[in-house]
């Protein structure tokens, strides 16, 4: 192996997220903009091919962990393909999704050894999953988390609080851990191009952390890892456990291990970088591409891209340079 990529703050870069395709079968409000985004022409997004090669490139310079992302990963015809030839490396390797189309590609996260997956689900109440995803799956989506359960695959379940939304569901999430051993994370809701963002539907980790205490008087609070990405409680006898992404209020970029390779080719070595390094094209040239990846790494700012504080953070100034959520994947 090679030296493992690093940036400047001595962060060792070993978990990439590859996002497979700009589309999704959902409209998440918070996600994708509410006039579309305009999608990258067919021959500008990695081949499965593409994809294959440049994930060895990571592994043979330290990556040991890979989560598939989109929009959907699943709707991307050739996932199975890609899932499969990505199982030979020797990584843990994931999907970030959001459950509708999990039932028919079971098969082949078994194969793959695909041991927990991450699904996105920001209600439970049927008629409010059609406010926020503005289409009616429900049934789908919490079919299929039984199914992942039922077949023995670790979940996670992703859920994006917003204000006046879904946060009187705190405590009825928290429940859901009390006798299936799934993970409940609480993500703060985060500023992208054409999200709407406001202040105001901002759910604070404090918040949530008032809610818990005036709930449960017995929760605990779990170790934190190297790596941390939310801050993990367990309420005492229940299976399960939940925890809270803070990037808002209480980012956690110190420990930042994280790469991403967008659909279109290009690394983005922070969620919130402005810039991004096209890989695709100098790879398609044939250009040795190791050095400018390298290079991208070790530019990486210390906190959310530069907007170290939550002024900056929240000013569409910024966060506007970024692109729409739906094109990144999380
Ligand atoms: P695990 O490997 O299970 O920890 O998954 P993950 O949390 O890395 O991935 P997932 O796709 O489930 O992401 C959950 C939420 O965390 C999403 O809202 C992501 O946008 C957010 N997230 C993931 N990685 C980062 C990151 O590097 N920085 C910040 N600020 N948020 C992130
Ligand atoms: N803020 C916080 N999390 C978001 N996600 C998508 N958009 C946002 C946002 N604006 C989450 C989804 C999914 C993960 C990949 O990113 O819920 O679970
Ligand atoms: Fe890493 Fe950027 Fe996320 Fe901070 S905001 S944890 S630096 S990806």
């Amino acid at each position: 192996m090679r030296q493992i990529l690093t940036d400047s703050f001595g962060r060792e870069h070993q978990y990439l997220r590859i996002s497979l395709t700009e589309k999704c079968n959902l409209r998440c409000t918070y996600c994708m903009p509410s006039d579309g985004v305009v999608l990258s022409p067919k021959d500008h997004l990695m081949t499965a091919d593409e994809v294959i090669t440049l994930a060895k490139l990571f592994v043979e310079n330290g990556v040991n962990k890979i989560r598939l992302t989109g929009g959907e990963p699943l709707l991307r015809k050739d996932f199975d393909d890609i899932l499969l030839r990505l199982s030979d490396l020797d990584i843990e390797l994931s999907l970030t999704t959001n459950g509708i189309l999990v039932d028919r590609h079971l098969e082949t996260f078994k194969a793959s050894n695909i041991e927990t997956v991450n699904l996105s689900l920001d209600t439970l109440r049927p008629e409010k999953f059609k406010l926020i995803t503005l289409r009616d799956q429900f049934k789908k989506a919490s079919e299929n988390i039984d199914l992942l359960l039922n077949e023995g695959f670790n979940v996670k379940i992703n859920v994006v609080l917003i204000s006046g939304f879904n946060d009187d569901e705190i405590i009825d999430f928290i429940n859901l851990t009390r006798e299936r051993s799934i993970q409940v994370r609480f993500i703060e809701f985060m500023p992208f191009l054409g999200n709407r963002w406001d202040r105001s539907k901002l759910v604070s980790e404090q918040f949530i952390l008032d809610k818990v205490y005036a709930a449960f008087s017995n929760s605990t609070r779990l170790p934190e890892p190297r790596n941390l990405i939310s801050r993990d409680y367990k309420i005492d006898g229940y299976l399960g456990s939940f925890g809270i992404i803070s990037t808002m209020t209480n980012p956690f970029c110190d420990g930042c291990n994280r790469i991403r390779l967008t659909a279109n080719g290009k690394l983005k070595n922070c969620l919130f970088s402005q810039s991004e390094t096209d890989l695709l094209t100098p790879y398609r040239n044939g250009e040795d591409i190791l050095p400018v990846i390298q290079k991208a790494i070790w530019a990486k700012r210390a906190k959310r891209a530069g907007m170290d504080t939550f002024e900056t953070m929240t000013d569409p100034k910024y966060f506007e340079q970024n692109r729409s959520m739906i094109t990144i994947g999380g």
